[in-house]
């Protein structure tokens, strides 16, 4: 999705700009720009393709101390230099980036165009520095021309404005994420945190319909009306390195060692052995949920897997009927939601527009809300009434790893929790000792990858690959499959293993690669036994199992033993790791995986 950055200061602008482009690079994009203020002229600098034809333009590095920039992914108009960010209006007095979609731009230019403006580009970003211009002529000041503008937008935007005509750069919001960084004398936008983590760690966190004048020594902030305004300052505690590649050859790699780390950081100071566990921000009363009688876990993609592992532990901790759904059908279906109702978001962003918007519906119909999401001050966080965060530290791979196995243990953490408050009295010291061996476990899992990375030379090339377990082992195959497909563009499906009867086993034949995956003993028997179906029709199958198996028809992969609540956190490292390693025989680049991109923020 597309991506923004703002400077101002005493700094030389492009290279910051660029530089926080590049640190954007991860989210996917098909062409970038920049605008910088010169001599009181806007120039602009825009290409179709990568941020380093921005940088391999010489006539880039002038001085200039306010700029904005911007990665575009392609939403209205093809990817081209006309519709590439920045856009101007007729005047060119007035430059501007936006991310979102304006869904009344038709209307607007159709306006604009009865009044004599021309439009260069398809996009529907044209209309806001077109819409600014003309308020301007009636106003005669910028800051109510910009308000009118954006006031007048439905949709989704964040926006960065500047002109000649002042000294700072204009941002607003609607639905889509953006962040002011303090500096000293100088000032930094973006919309991602790791954009400008390198500068500061003080963040600003706009909310919806509010605007933001980000001067280099001041920023002023005010309401729809345009009443000044107060804001907080949050400190995010991710350093720099955090952002970094660290040595590995990919962020998807370096997130997948990050693992052990990210699990310990969430479980920390939440869970002790020996202790209840605790959620400081938590307000949740034995009354309240007594009175609570469905649970509704929302998400999208990886998140909505973890929330698979969540609801198996919900259910069999609390005896809470808890339903899975994924935010892009919850927000359209009609669902029985009152103030008996626990809604439960999963996002690694906070920002995925569908998960958000499945929020505020389950909050305006009187559920009690919480987030579980990476991004501190994330959108997310201000719609839910509660907040847990998983401190995965910043996730760049568009392939969810890290934040997958962090969302699990802050899930079984929840259940747990919720199932002391019920029965008022510490329990499950088993179950937490295992929580918090998990990190060692995963550790020693990352020990020695030479058997995935054999396994993925053999099936790198294969057309189709299939996934199968039962319970939370299918909870399992459902992530390995995605975590493949993306990264890897091999044909995946995971399957519940007994469903394959009904169907899918028309599609196994001679060398079909089949994932089986038992971490249960109860209904191991079972899940062989299919195995066995697709062995006797020609499949390859590989093991991964944390029971002691010795079959020399299947390639086994060994996992620690652990409770079967707990066995996705352990059984998805290789799954990812073999993922990542086909991915790398294909010669794709796994970071930034073919139309994907890192946080969906339109629908
Ligand atoms: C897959 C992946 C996506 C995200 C999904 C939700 O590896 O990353 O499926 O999990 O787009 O994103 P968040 O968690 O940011 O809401």
């Amino acid at each position: 999705m597309c991506g923004i950055v703002g400077y101002i200061g005493n700094k030389n602008s492009s290279s910051i700009l660029i530089k926080g482009l590049e640190a954007l690079e991860y989210r996917g994009y098909d062409s970038a720009g920049i605008a910088l203020i010169d001599n009181d002229k806007i120039k602009v600098y825009k290409e179709k393709g990568r941020v380093k034809e921005i940088r391999n333009n010489n006539d880039i590095d002038i001085d200039s101390h306010i700029g904005i920039a911007h990665t575009r992914w392609a939403t209205h108009g093809m990817p081209s230099k006309e519709n590439a960010h920045p856009h101007l209006d007729n005047s060119g007095l007035f430059g501007v980036v936006h991310n979102g979609i304006i869904e009344n731009y038709g209307e607007l230019k159709e306006f604009l165009q009865n009044k004599g403006y021309e439009f260069k580009s398809e996009t529907d970003t044209e209309v806001i520095p077109n819409l600014i211009h003309y308020y301007y002529n009636i106003k005669k000041d910028v800051k109510e021309a910009f308000n009118m503008a954006v006031s007048e937008l439905k949709g989704s935007y964040a926006i960065l404005l500047i002109s000649p005509l002042i000294k700072g750069i204009y941002v607003a919001k609607l639905s889509s994420p953006l962040v002011i960084g303090k500096g000293c004398k100088e000032n930094f936008i973006a919309s991602d945190i790791p954009a400008i983590l390198e500068y500061t760690k003080e963040f600003y966190f706009l909310e919806d319909r509010e605007i933001a004048l980000v001067g280099d020594d001041k920023i002023t902030f005010y309401n729809s009306k345009l009443e000044e305004i107060n804001k907080d300052i949050k400190v995010i505690e991710w350093d720099k390195t955090a952002a970094d590649k660290n040595g590995y050859d990919d962020y998807m790699l370096k997130e997948i060692y990050d693992e052990p780390r990210a699990v310990k950081e969430t479980l920390a100071g939440r869970i002790r052995k020996d202790e209840k566990i605790n959620f400081p921000n938590l307000n949740i009363t034995k009354e309240q949920l007594n009175t609570i009688n469905k649970i509704y876990i929302v998400a999208c993609g990886t998140a909505m897997h973890a929330g698979l592992v969540g609801k198996k532990a919900l259910e069999e901790l609390t005896n809470i009927l808890t339903i899975v759904e994924v935010a892009s059908e919850f927000r359209y279906n009609k669902h029985i939601i009152d103030h008996n109702t626990l809604c439960i978001f999963v996002s690694q962003s906070g920002e995925t527009a569908d998960t958000i918007a499945a929020l505020k519906l389950a909050r305006d119909k009187g559920a009690i809300t919480i987030a579980i999401t990476n991004v501190i001050g994330s959108s997310i966080t201000r719609e839910a009434l509660y907040t847990i965060l998983t401190h995965a530290g910043p996730e760049i791979a568009v392939a969810s790893t890290k934040a997958y196995v962090s969302q699990v243990v802050a899930l079984i953490s929840l259940a747990i929790y919720f199932k002391e408050i019920i029965d008022d009295k510490k329990e499950l010291d088993n179950l937490k000792e295992q929580l918090l061996e998990l990190p060692n476990l995963i550790d020693k899992l990352l020990d020695d990858t030479t058997k995935y990375q054999q396994i993925a030379k053999e099936i790198y090339q294969e057309k189709d690959i299939f996934y199968i377990g039962r319970g939370n082992d299918y909870n399992i195959a459902l992530e390995g499959s995605l975590k493949l497909k993306e990264i890897s563009y091999i044909h995946s499906e995971a399957y519940p293993a007994g469903e394959l009867k009904h169907g899918p086993i028309a599609l196994i034949e001679e060398n079909t690669t089949v994932f089986g995956i038992i971490t249960n003993e109860d209904i191991a028997e079972k899940t062989f036994s299919n195995l066995q179906e697709v062995i006797s029709r020609g499949a390859k199958v590989i093991l991964v199992s944390n029971l002691e198996v010795t079959n020399k028809k299947m390639n086994i992969i060994n996992i620690p033993q652990v409770d079967n609540l707990l066995a996705p956190v352990v059984a998805i490292i290789p799954l990812q790791i073999i993922a990542y390693y086909i991915a790398k025989e294909k010669g794709i680049d796994v970071d930034k995986p073919r139309n994907l991109a890192k946080s969906v923020t339109v629908e």
